[in-house]
């Protein structure tokens, strides 16, 4: 059984790739199947942050389908454990600005992929590519700084991430879809008040789409001085979207994320005993647990 699980954050910059690309190697070397696709069709450089400078395929030849199978445009890392890597490099406008069937035919071969973990890296931002990468998978996790802007950007992530869930979740043909589609939403009660007027239990069923959604707090660049009140935040989410946002952890503010990524190696390779491997170390830890209740559950 394969569990997939996407990164994302509202604001750019927040260290998405920096802690993604870790934690597959810190699950890879747990003895776990990792693939890790860089989905950043703006901006893919995960190859980057494991010197992997001119990689032999990349998503660009999936979509143009210069390769058949997506498994044929993955590289394997035998010194990072066997790590499975779809690099995102080759960002022409067909990439970036991919169509609705070229989409789904992505999703599609990501399912298929034989491994235990997929780790997909989104770009930062609310265009529907990112949302769409983001909630397609089984978890979620979304990384804040602790700075007010982020922590706002964050919270309108969440909240569009939210309504295109349950907007998605109506048929398309739907009389509730298109009366829907044609709204511009700012908030989701006002997602759930239409629904209901337009049919009576849709209110409900928009409610339950959102039930298995419970996307994991990352608050990176932490210091003693920048902390995020996660309570709060929370219930924010608990209380206007409906959503539990459960912790992952905290990863310190630490010049050897800096260092690593100048070295092109990453940072729980070259500096392990750095303050921000021991936390993305233990972050790992606590998601393999996670990833096996989901498992257990599915
Ligand atoms: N905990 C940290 N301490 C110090 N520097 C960090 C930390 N986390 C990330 N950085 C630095 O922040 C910068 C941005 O990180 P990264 O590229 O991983 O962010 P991103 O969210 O993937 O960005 P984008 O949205 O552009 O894809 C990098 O230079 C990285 O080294
Ligand atoms: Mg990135």
């Amino acid at each position: 059984m394969t569990t997939t699980i996407s990164i994302g954050s509202g604001k750019g910059g927040t260290g998405k790739t920096m802690i993604l690309a870790n934690l597959a190697l810190l699950l890879a070397r747990k003895g776990k199947k990792v693939c890790l696709l860089d989905l950043d069709v703006g901006g893919a450089d995960t190859h980057l942050l494991f010197g992997l400078f001119e990689p032999k395929y990349s998503l660009t030849d999936f979509l143009t389908r210069k390769v058949d199978t997506l498994q044929d445009t993955l590289h394997t890392f035998y010194s990072y454990n066997g790590l499975q890597f779809l690099p995102g490099t080759g960002n022409t406008l067909q990439t970036a600005n991919m169509s609705y069937q070229e989409k789904q035919r992505l999703l599609r071969a990501i399912s298929t992929i034989d491994a235990d973990v997929v780790l997909i890296d989104v770009g930062a931002g609310t265009n529907y590519h990112s949302l769409d990468f983001f909630m397609f998978s089984d978890i979620q996790i979304c990384v804040t700084l602790p700075d007010p802007t982020s922590i706002l950007d964050f919270y309108t992530f969440l909240q569009l991430a939210t309504i295109r869930r349950v907007l998605g979740s109506f048929l398309s043909r739907s009389q509730v879809s298109s009366t829907l589609k044609k709204q511009h939403f700012t908030s989701l009660s006002q997602v759930f008040r239409l629904a209901e007027d337009t049919q009576k239990g849709a209110r409900e069923k928009a409610q339950l789409a959102l039930k298995y959604f419970h996307p994991l707090l990352v608050v990176n660049r932490d210091s003693a001085n920048a902390r995020v009140n996660k309570k709060k935040l929370n219930s924010l989410t608990s209380k206007y979207l409906g959503i539990e946002i459960p912790p992952l952890g905290e990863i310190p503010e630490d010049s050897a994320a800096g260092e690593a990524l100048k070295a092109y190696i990453p940072v729980c390779e070259l500096f392990p005993d750095a303050p921000v491997s021991i936390a993305l170390d233990t972050m790992a830890n606590k998601l393999a647990k996670v990833i096996e209740l989901f498992a257990d559950h599915s």
